[in-house]
């Protein structure tokens, strides 16, 4: 058996051979003596047009292809007749057909479009749309080029755990991991939750970020990566947030902020160079009916520097255009969180194009994060798209075991908590910076698909876990 990607890609060799193909039926077209069969296997996004000719079939068999419904998985063998006259490079003309799984006539996935809310509630069958086939392609090879792009570097692929005692972003906002019987809760003679009869013997939670455990492997394998779940009980029902996301982890021993940005620059570039050439038919197809100039515009990002600029700049400029009339709803001032507007407004308005905001205030990011001279900013770099706004968040780390002490205290952080986090800074703790890609984010840059619902094959967000 072949798959169609293998006629696609052979087809000059095959053309007047014998093949036998399977995959599902997205059409079915009855001329009476002949009919058409539009296949699709999930190999490639382009389908093979079956010929199904009564003559050469029989009666029976003929009226059999045809009763078929949509979504059936269907087996032919045939003869690969190459038609370079017409819009496809070739059909099959069926010799035989096997149902390998007939599909009842109320499959949802019918040929007409559909609204991407109803195919949310179909995340099992969704995946055989054009759009969804293309997104879940270019995903799967988005998630090859980053790991190409890190080997090829000589980075170390670190699996960081998922179950951890410790919030790494230190924003509290984790799912909690319990085997207690949440209805009976053992207590302690004074009242709390007693967690020494729980699984692990203390609290845990989902992971938010492996960057903890990522730093103690940057601090003996130089440069690593990490790339798996991440879990975050954040309240937001936004299209660009989920509860279950996967992150994109580096972390770089002996490198600065602007180390940092550069290696995040260049990932997204050979992200964007390596999807655009491998998905042509898919990138098409988004050009096309998702977000028209996608192509042209990420050729440009592909090939041109990205801004930067210090939030302290950045909220001047907000403040300008604030003054100018431009309405926030959230107003702006130094101090401020930047929101997912201002974000957009910098780098969609402004830069119009991908934008590092460098050196937030303290007081607003993490507590790993190394503080600048001034006192009142630290090293983050937080790069912003045109479309979604927040795609990466990195820093340079505190190395400095006393000034990462005072800052855990500051914060009322259990200090006894970070105790392999701050022994490292105890033992060789050099310079070092790493990133976050919110790697949803980035399938949603290249594709231009507007919901992270829509890019997770099963999306989990605030009152969605379905299947
Ligand atoms: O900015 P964040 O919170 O940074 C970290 O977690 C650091 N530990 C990263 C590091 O330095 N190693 O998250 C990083 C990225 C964001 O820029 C965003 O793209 C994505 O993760 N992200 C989310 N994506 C989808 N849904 C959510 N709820 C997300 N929260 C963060
Ligand atoms: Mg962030």
């Amino acid at each position: 058996r072949k798959t169609i990607a293998s006629l696609y890609a052979d087809a000059t060799e095959l053309g007047g051979q014998t093949v036998a193909v399977a995959g599902w039926v997205r059409s079915i077209r009855d001329m009476k003596n002949f009919g058409f069969v539009t296949l699709n296997d999930g190999s490639c996004f382009k389908d093979l047009q079956v010929v199904v000719n009564r003559e050469n079939l029989g009666d029976a068999v003929y009226d059999d292809v045809i009763a078929q419904s949509v979504g059936a998985a269907l087996s032919f063998e045939g003869v690969l007749e190459l038609t370079p006259d017409r819009p496809q490079p070739f059909e099959l003309q069926a010799k035989s057909y096997v149902v390998e799984g007939a599909s009842a006539p109320d499959y949802p996935m019918q040929k007409k479009r559909q609204t991407r809310e109803f195919l949310r509630t179909q995340q099992h069958l969704r995946s055989r749309t054009n759009l969804f086939r293309a997104v879940f392609r270019v995903r799967s090879v988005a998630a090859f080029a980053i790991h190409q792009f890190f080997q090829e570097r000589g980075f170390v692929y670190v699996n960081t755990p998922i179950i951890t005692a410790s919030d790494a972003e230190g924003a509290g906002e984790m799912f909690r991991v319990t085997t207690l019987d949440l209805d009976n809760l053992p207590k302690t003679k004074d009242g709390h939750v007693d967690y020494s009869q729980d699984f692990f013997g203390k609290p845990t939670n989902l992971t938010v970020s492996g960057q903890l455990q990522a730093e103690n492997f940057a601090l003996s394998f130089g440069d690593v990566y990490t790339f798996g779940p991440t879990f975050r009980a954040e309240n937001s029902n936004t299209r660009r947030h989920a509860a279950e996301f996967w992150m994109v982890e580096p972390e770089l021993a002996f490198c600065d902020l602007e180390g940092d940005m550069e290696c995040a620059e260049d990932m997204l570039k050979y992200a964007i160079n390596y999807v655009m050439d491998k998905c042509p038919d898919e990138m098409e197809f988004f050009n096309k009916f998702v977000d028209k100039g996608l192509i042209e515009r990420l050729q440009h990002v592909a090939s041109s520097d990205f801004a930067r600029v210090t939030y302290t700049e950045a909220v001047k400029i907000l403040e300008e255009a604030q003054a100018a009339g431009k309405e926030f709803e959230y107003p702006v001032s130094w101090g401020c969180d930047l929101q997912t507007e201002h974000e957009r407004f910098l780098t969609e308005e402004h830069f119009k194009r991908p934008t590092f905001v460098t050196d937030y205030p303290a007081a607003i990011k993490a507590f790993y994060m190394r503080l600048n001279d001034d006192g009142k900013t630290v090293a983050a770099a937080d790069c912003l798209v045109p479309g979604i706004g927040e795609i990466i968040g990195g820093s340079q780390r505190e190395e400095r075991l006393d000034v990462l002490q005072a800052r855990i205290k500051e914060l009322g952080m259990d200090p006894e908590q970070y105790k392999y986090y701050l022994d490292l800074r105890r033992y060789g703790g050099c310079k070092h910076a790493g990133f976050g890609l919110g790697f949803e984010r980035l399938v949603m840059y290249l594709t231009g698909v507007d919901n992270i619902r829509d890019v997770l094959p099963h999306p989990r967000t605030v009152g969605n876990a379905d299947f």
